[in-house]
């Protein structure tokens, strides 16, 4: 049976992660991301198809969906590409940041599953079932302060997907959202704070965040789920993290003696 799933957003942290993963289980790969040097050194140790796309341009995004009907089809889908642009507040921030947030996590969303539908249709056509995953966010769910346009791109991209799944209502298509809370990867804090390095590592201070590695392993269990269920929702934090507003620094310990 074909199990093959396009990831965006494949190039680092949680996407590289889940290639490796699906890779792991026998799954078949395109792996998606702007930037050709990682996603070749991926495809060399994977062995993912490694599609250059911007997911906010069109016409990059119909010819990856071309590529992908061309080379094999697929199943499966997972909306990977995303991040966030500066911690301002909504009065300080910058509508250039905030045009960009929504362009790559929402309307970036939107085009790849558009345009890679029919082809997930197929797939299913083939083999009975196919699996759209989105990678939201706590973000998506609990507003912070200095959350502005992150906030509302990853509330939005949460709202899309469950019109999503009224839309595609009959069809054997699963639509899922996975949303974690806070994840160690190499660039994501970095992009957000502009390079600043120093007050990058801040976060991830004296607490065991979530590694990529370990959304890779539950959003890949999601996918291996027999096919008629469908997790609509998967809600990830670290235990030390018990709401956006509630990181325990330091030891985790049992209460009492
Ligand atoms: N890290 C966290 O704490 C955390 C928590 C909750 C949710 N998330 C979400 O999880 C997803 C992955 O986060 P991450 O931590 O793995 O971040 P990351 O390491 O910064 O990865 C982001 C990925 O998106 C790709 N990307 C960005 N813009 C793109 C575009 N226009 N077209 C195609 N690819 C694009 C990047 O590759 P190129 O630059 O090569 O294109 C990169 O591979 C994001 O949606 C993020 O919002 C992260």
């Amino acid at each position: 049976m074909l199990r093959r799933v396009v990831v965006t957003g494949a190039s680092s942290g949680i996407g590289a992660a889940t290639v490796r993963r699906f890779a792991e289980l026998g799954w078949e790969t395109v792996a998606v991301a702007r930037r050709e040097d990682r996603l070749r050194a991926l495809a060399a140790e994977t062995g993912a198809h490694p599609v250059v796309c911007d997911v906010t341009d069109e016409a990059q995004v119909a010819r990856l969906a071309a590529e992908v009907a061309e080379t094999g089809g697929a199943t499966g889908l997972v909306n990977n590409a995303g991040g966030a642009l500066g911690t301002e507040s909504v009065e300080q921030s910058s509508n250039d940041d905030w045009r960009r947030m929504f362009e790559v996590n929402v309307i970036g969303l939107r085009t790849v599953t558009a345009a890679l539908l029919p082809v997930l249709r197929d797939g299913a056509r083939s083999t009975g079932w196919a699996s759209i995953l989105n990678l939201t966010s706590t973000a998506g769910h609990d507003a912070y302060p200095g959350g502005g346009g992150y906030n509302a791109a990853k509330y939005a991209a949460h709202a899309v997907t469950n019109v999503l799944r009224l839309e595609l209502a009959g069809e054997p298509i699963r639509v899922m959202e996975l949303a974690p809370g806070l994840v160690h990867t190499e660039e994501f804090t970095l992009n957000r704070l502009r390079g600043d390095a120093a007050a990058a590592a801040k976060p991830y201070v004296d607490v065991e965040p979530l590694q990529a590695e370990d959304v890779a392993r539950v959003l890949v269990g999601a996918f291996e789920q027999p096919p008629h269920v469908n997790q609509d929702l998967i809600v990830l934090r670290p235990v030390a993290q018990s709401s956006v507003f509630h990181t325990h620094r330091g030891a985790l310990a049992p209460k009492g003696e």
